[in-house]
């Protein structure tokens, strides 16, 4: 075996999907049922070192919290990650132990999906400081693998695509269009800080139990079409639509699933109605997309972003908001 003595920092976006992953054909390979379009966040950030110790004959794994104070991490959050590591050292045939360390930009009580944003950032990363020479597509396979298959679409820039066609080969993501193609926005009503109470892990993993699951993916190819295009057209109204639309199965399939799972708090529901009601009503272009949990994205051309953010704030539902525009791929800072 190879003995190396390598650092490498790398910096990656959490994304928000406008048509979800929510089912897997293959747990092991995290392999969707579909195929799924997202936006890297800029806001939302992880970085990720990963050094090499050659001496060491233990790996260890370091957390900040939002005070900028560590944590080790212990259990299933540390094997995870090790998991991880230990794909990309087999792959470059090297057996040192590894620190790992990391943070988020962003508080992560937030409730915002923070694994896709740490597992790009680690696969990155730790992909570098082992000297493994990989192309965008085979880093974001390897990503995948980490079992935060969202992850895969953080490794490019902008808005992405996550190809599905029940192989390990065909399952990666994708640019669509580079972030400055549009001036896209997320806005993040936070609703609650609380974790989620069932990991999305539980609801993939359930999903096809739900009676309504053939009519999610009957619709789901007309969906990324119209998401595509929205995006290729910059026509919020083509994606907005599309994105609540499948904002809504992906929720149904949670709620009649065996077990089923609400994600949604009353303040949830308020801001969904608000958001359609300042579209009636004053014509405001924003929509709205939820993931597995309370807080709603709510998306909108950037023009409009200052009005939808000042709108928000006012319900007393939104403790606060992070605005963040398409972001870049997830890429080597040191
Ligand atoms: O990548 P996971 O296993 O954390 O699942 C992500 C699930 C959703 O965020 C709800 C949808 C998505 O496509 O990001």
């Amino acid at each position: 075996m190879k003995q190396l003595s390598h650092a490498a920092t790398a910096v990656a976006c959490a994304n928000i999907a406008f048509i979800k992953y929510w089912g897997q054909r293959d747990a092991h390979l995290t392999l969707p049922t579909n195929g799924s379009i997202s936006m890297n966040l800029d806001g939302c950030l992880t970085e990720t070192t990963v050094q090499c110790l050659p001496e060491a004959v233990e790996d260890s794994v370091w957390l900040a919290l939002s005070g900028g104070e560590e944590v080790q991490a212990k259990g299933r959050q540390f094997e995870r990650v090790i998991q991880q590591i230990e794909r990309l050292r087999q792959l470059a045939g090297v057996s040192e132990r590894v620190e790992v360390r990391s943070r988020n930009n962003f508080p992560s009580d937030a409730g915002i999906a923070s694994s896709a944003a740490a597992f790009a950032a680690l696969t990155r990363a730790a992909a570098a400081a082992f000297r493994l020479e990989l192309d965008e597509a085979e880093l974001s396979r390897l990503t995948r693998l980490s079992g935060s298959g969202s992850a895969c679409r953080s490794i490019p820039a902008g808005f992405v695509e996550w190809f599905d066609d029940g192989t390990h080969a065909g399952s990666y993501a994708a640019q669509i269009a580079p972030p400055e193609h549009w001036n896209l926005v997320d806005i993040v009503a936070v609703i609650s800080t609380e974790a989620k109470h069932v990991a999305s892990t539980s609801g993939h993993s359930v999903a096809t139990t739900s009676p309504y699951f053939p009519v999610r993916l009957e619709g789901i190819e007309q969906r990324l079409a119209d998401v595509r295009q929205g995006i290729l057209e910059r026509d919020i109204q083509r994606l907005g639509q599309a994105s609540e639309a499948d904002a809504m199965s992906m929720h149904v399939i949670a709620m009649t699933a065996h077990p089923a799972t609400m994600y949604w708090l009353p303040g949830t529901l308020a801001v969904m109605q608000a958001v359609q009601r300042w579209r009636v009503q004053d014509n405001l272009q924003s929509y709205w997309t939820i993931d597995a949990g309370p807080n709603v994205h709510v998306i909108c051309e950037a023009k409009d972003a200052p009005e939808v953010e000042a709108r928000l704030c006012e319900l007393d539902a939104v403790q606060w908001t992070i605005v963040n525009g398409a972001g870049p791929e997830a890429r080597l800072v040191g």
